[in-house]
């Protein structure tokens, strides 16, 4: 089995519904993914549910139920959903409630007891249950409001509760050396920059031993450590765990060895360390890779703080695709923040947007190219003529946004990908208004021209189909219902910007409407 291109989410928390700061992980996984299989690659996401530990077991306790029956519903009522509502097109899901997932941990943590990297020790912290993390003091900052005069959690607002615990520990501070020069071996190995040096800045100081477990005497909502049954298995060590448990650790060395190490493991920059320190320290003491990167993006914002459910700032998808599509939600947010950025949403600028860059600019291309082709050829493409200057330039610059748009994606620049097939889009625009073909039209003396134009015209179209296809699978898989021959699946990015794939007397379909109006913008 040849070695498929492996994007992971991180499993999220399931002590709530899900709100667009999810949403947007996901979709930037989905659409890399997408991209890669567009490419004729052989590609795999991964997402899931992250079910066990205090947060979730005190929430599910707080709404009079048990935690299993608590996440059952969620996931079935809240997390699967999502994925439609934003159309995620993952090849797995895993729960860490999973079987598979409990059998694989416990193997996990038995060959590095084993191995000596496990010790019994006792610990003594703030930690924050949000985080699900013991904080440093240079973690917390000063309470407000109802936690005046308190030290809280910078991410959560909200004071850590002192633990005292006798617990087992995972030598984590045997691998500073090692990740140090895996960082410098592996330049992209975290990514962006600015994470990169985050995480360099934050080993270099030195690591502690993580401790690994929690004392059944607190609370029992987790995985039993194998050698000890008094005690479970603390929550991060657990979810981190889940990207090779879904691919077959500790079951089936083909399956795993067919998509691991990942590729790309994507994550919100509140849980780098997680993802960059620790994860790969497990990994190198079971023997296995580090993931080949990983990328932590930014926050969306709102009144300037991440946005999030304990805080109120949630905003729930289906609001937003409600109204606008699983398409348009998709592409504003992958073009409207660079990736690794931070980013604010608001309503004004998504639905101008819509209205001028999808309606206007892409949907409204896309109708009255067709339509004109109906009109002037009887919806048959035209054979092109002589190539004059206006078309070549129209030639180069789809082969320039094919080039360049792939070229992003290898730099996990989604929003650039994007940016550089637009030059197309408005290029296309710009050509019709210069080329006016129903000026053209009036003369019988110009047909060969106005074939030429909407030839032209045609293959801008179907060029821009395939390298909008990740972005927005819905609207290119209508216009490709028009446009297109074979399946859009089979056109590969590589070959996006050759010019001429579209054949001369190729009958257009009817194209149904891509972006409809909305008018209001709630
Ligand atoms: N369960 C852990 C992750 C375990 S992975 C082995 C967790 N879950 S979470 O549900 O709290 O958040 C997961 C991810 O959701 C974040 O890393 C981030 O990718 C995304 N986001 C949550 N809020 C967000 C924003 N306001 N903005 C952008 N992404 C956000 O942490």
């Amino acid at each position: 089995m040849s070695k498929s291109f492996y994007v992971t989410t991180p499993i999220f928390y399931v002590n709530d519904a899900p709100h667009i700061g999810h949403a947007y992980t996901e979709v930037a996984a989905d659409v890399l993914t997408r991209w890669h299989a567009q490419r004729g690659e052989s590609a795999f996401l991964l997402t899931g549910t992250d079910e066990h530990g205090e947060k979730v077991l005190r929430t599910a306790l707080g709404n009079n139920t048990d935690p299993k029956s608590w996440t059952d519903r969620l996931v079935k009522d809240s997390w699967l959903p999502l994925l439609e509502t934003i159309d995620i097109n993952n090849q797995d899901f895993i729960r860490t409630t999973d079987e598979r997932h409990k059998v694989a941990v416990q193997k996990f943590l038995q060959k590095l007891y084993d191995d000596g990297f496990i010790y019994q020790g006792s610990f003594e912290g703030n930690y924050c249950v949000g985080c699900e993390e013991y904080k440093n003091d240079g973690d917390l900052i000063d309470g407000e409001g109802e936690f005046l005069g308190q030290r809280v959690c910078a991410i959560h607002s909200k004071p850590v509760e002192q633990l005292n615990e006798n617990n087992y520990f995972f030598k984590l501070s045997e691998f500073q050396q090692k990740l140090l020069d895996h960082y410098e071996q592996n330049p992209k190995f975290v990514q962006p920059e600015s994470a990169r040096n985050e995480v360099v800045s934050f080993v270099r100081q030195g690591l502690s031993d993580l401790s690994i477990s929690r004392s059944k005497e607190r609370f029992d909502w987790g995985i039993d450590i194998p050698w000890d049954s008094s005690h479970i298995t603390y929550v991060w060590f657990d979810a981190l765990l889940n990207y090779i448990t879904a691919i077959g650790y500790g079951e089936d060395d083909a399956k795993l060895a067919s998509l691991w190490p990942a590729d790309v493991q994507v994550v919100g920059k509140d849980i780098l360390r997680f993802h960059a320190v620790i994860w790969p320290a497990m990994l190198m003491a079971a023997g296995l890779q580090p993931p080949k990167q990983v990328f932590g993006h930014g926050w969306l914002l709102v009144g300037g703080e991440k946005m999030s459910k304990s805080k109120l700032t949630g905003i729930a998808p289906n609001q937003i695709t409600d109204a606008f599509g699983s398409d348009a939600f998709r592409y504003y947010f992958m073009k409207a923040i660079g990736f690794g950025s931070d980013g604010s949403f608001s309503w004004e600028d998504l639905s101008a947007r819509y209205n001028s860059e999808l309606a206007n600019g892409f949907g409204n291309l896309a109708s009255r190219s067709i339509a004109m082709v109906k009109k002037y050829f009887d919806g048959a493409v035209p054979a092109p003529g002589e190539y004059l200057e206006a078309d070549n330039q129209v030639i180069a610059i789809a082969k320039k946004a094919a080039t360049e748009a792939d070229a992003a994606i290898d730099e996990v620049a989604i929003h650039e990908a994007i940016q550089k097939s637009w030059l197309l889009v408005d290029e296309l625009n710009n050509y019709i208004t210069s080329q006016a073909p129903w000026v053209l039209a009036k003369d019988e003396a110009n047909q060969e021209r106005l074939g030429t134009v909407m030839y032209v015209i045609v293959e801008g179209l179907r060029v821009l189909n395939v390298l909008l296809a990740p972005i927005m699978p819905k609207a290119t898989g209508k216009l490709w219902a028009a446009i297109g021959e074979g399946e859009l699946s089979a056109q590969t990015i590589g070959s996006a910007g050759q010019w001429g794939i579209t054949k001369p007397g190729f009958v257009l379909k009817e194209l149904e409407a891509l972006f409809p109006r909305v008018d209001q913008a709630e």
